[in-house]
């Protein structure tokens, strides 16, 4: 049993604080392009709509109900409904998750850090995309310094996750994420102005269905669990803080707009600026927002500053998503009761650090892609995590809620015993999102490796 965030305002910023991080500016933009554009999007949406928002309700109240790290709040539940504990395998999967997550994750932060001082040295100045590209593409060739960085940032994420998470973040969560949204904000005016918003506008929204294959939707799908920080336990570690009254529903809702509203918006801001810029494509891969933005923060007033600035943001959002990635593992070693809670952090951290190792030093990078920047074990974390485990993990959420789990206390947890909507959510969990989810793994599966 622990600590509770010490109103519902903070746990809707923290859970944002997971939400929202480099898979809101860094990758739905790109994957967006890659991906040719508006079918993606709308299937992107529809998959926040119909599997994220309910699936994160269920695993926000398995979290809430047994107070305890994943892997325990499975097993709590599963006595509560007489059920196996090989439940508990949801809540493994999500710290094995966790961990391949953050080992690239922590690369590309790393990334963003680089770019805060890049940017203030004045590189950026009157830039055009190709030298920007080349920028980009000459920074990669330097190991030590993606290794520096990358290092620096799992520093931080275990100083605030050793910390304990309850205490700090709230406080840092409230501040900076208004920020980021606002700068967020200024760059699409920008983009609005200066770039080709018509275009960018279209690419986002104009569905063009031809352009989308069973494995693009697999991203799509893959990609509403990752944003939401969803199927792996995070959510649910954060669910295990959160104050027993107010509504679970409402809360999950707010944050499942808020990441979708910034991930719309960083995509309105960046394809304006690939579009007006000789030398850009929205499928320019992995580096797309390093390359595009600087193009903006070069061609605007107080660029140095602004860009400077932008990117200490997106370090600051990676960060507040990045102790949540570690939080589930350190949770559990925590109540084994043999670890206090800065070993099982350095331990965790360890481990994820050598796997961000392993993402830079594993050298090929994959050729056959313009700008491709993934290598081998990048390319195979990020797809294992996000294409598979992510939405397996919420898939057996889903079936554990909608089916094994009593009534009641489902019912009691969301606080919705005469809800009208109560039935609909239940039937969506039970049948819509898994058959969803079911049917998108395998087909695009199946096309991928055929
Ligand atoms: N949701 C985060 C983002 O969009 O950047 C990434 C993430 C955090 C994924 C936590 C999964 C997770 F458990």
């Amino acid at each position: 049993m622990h600590g509770v965030w010490s109103s519902r305002w903070t746990f809707i910023l923290a859970a944002t604080g997971s939400a929202v991080g480099l898979g809101n500016i860094w990758k739905f933009p790109y994957i967006t392009g890659e991906n040719g554009g508006g079918a993606f999007v709308l299937v992107y949406l529809v998959c926040i709509a119909l599997v994220g928002i309910p699936i994160m309700m269920a695993e926000v109240l398995i979290g809430r109900r047994a107070r305890m790290s994943p892997i325990n709040a499975m097993k709590y539940a599963a006595d509560e409904a007489a059920l196996p504990h090989a439940w508990a395998a949801i809540g493994w999967m999500g710290v094995l998750a966790g961990l391949m997550i953050i080992s690239f994750y922590s690369v590309v932060a790393g990334w963003a850090i680089q770019y805060i001082f890049t940017a203030a040295s004045g590189t950026f100045t009157g830039i055009t995309g190709e030298s920007a590209g080349g920028v980009f593409a000459n920074f990669l060739q330097s190991k030590g310094t993606l290794l520096l960085w990358h290092s620096l940032f799992m520093v931080m994420t275990l100083g605030v996750v050793a910390a304990g998470v309850t205490r700090g973040l709230g406080a840092v969560a409230r501040v900076l994420m208004p920020v980021l949204f606002v700068m967020l904000a200024l760059l699409l005016v920008y983009a609005v102005i200066k770039g080709n918003f018509s275009a960018g506008f279209a690419f986002l929204f104009d569905f063009k269905f031809d352009k989308l294959t069973w494995s693009g939707v697999l991203k799509a799908l893959g990609h509403a669990f990752f944003t939401l920080s969803l199927g792996m336990g995070a959510i649910m570690a954060y669910g295990a803080y959160m104050p027993a009254q107010g509504s679970l529903a409402k809360t999950v809702i707010t944050v499942g707009v808020l990441d979708t509203v910034v991930a719309l918006v960083a995509g309105l801001a960046i394809f304006p600026i690939v579009f007006a810029a000789p030398g850009l494509e929205p499928s320019a891969g992995p580096g797309l927002m390093f390359i595009s933005l600087p193009v903006a923060f070069g061609g605007m007033p107080f660029g140095v500053l602004f860009g400077a600035l932008f990117f200490v943001l997106v370090t600051i959002a990676a960060w507040s998503s990045a102790v949540s990635l570690i939080e589930p593992g350190v949770a559990w070693l925590i109540e084994s009761g043999k670890f206090s809670r800065a070993t099982a952090t350095s331990l965790l951290s360890g481990v994820a650090w050598l796997g961000g190792v392993a993402c830079i030093y594993s050298n090929n990078w994959l050729e056959d892609k313009p700008g491709g920047v993934f290598s081998f074990v990048f390319e195979s974390l990020d797809f294992l995590t996000s294409q598979v485990m992510l939405p397996l993990g919420g898939l057996l959420i889903a079936l554990f809620v909608g089916w094994f789990m009593r009534r009641a206390i489902v019912q009691s947890e969301l606080d919705a015993e005469e809800h009208p909507l109560f039935d609909i959510w239940l039937f969506v969990v039970r049948w819509l999102s898994p058959l969803l989810v079911i049917i998108v793994l395998i087909a695009g599966l199946v096309e991928k490796f055929q």
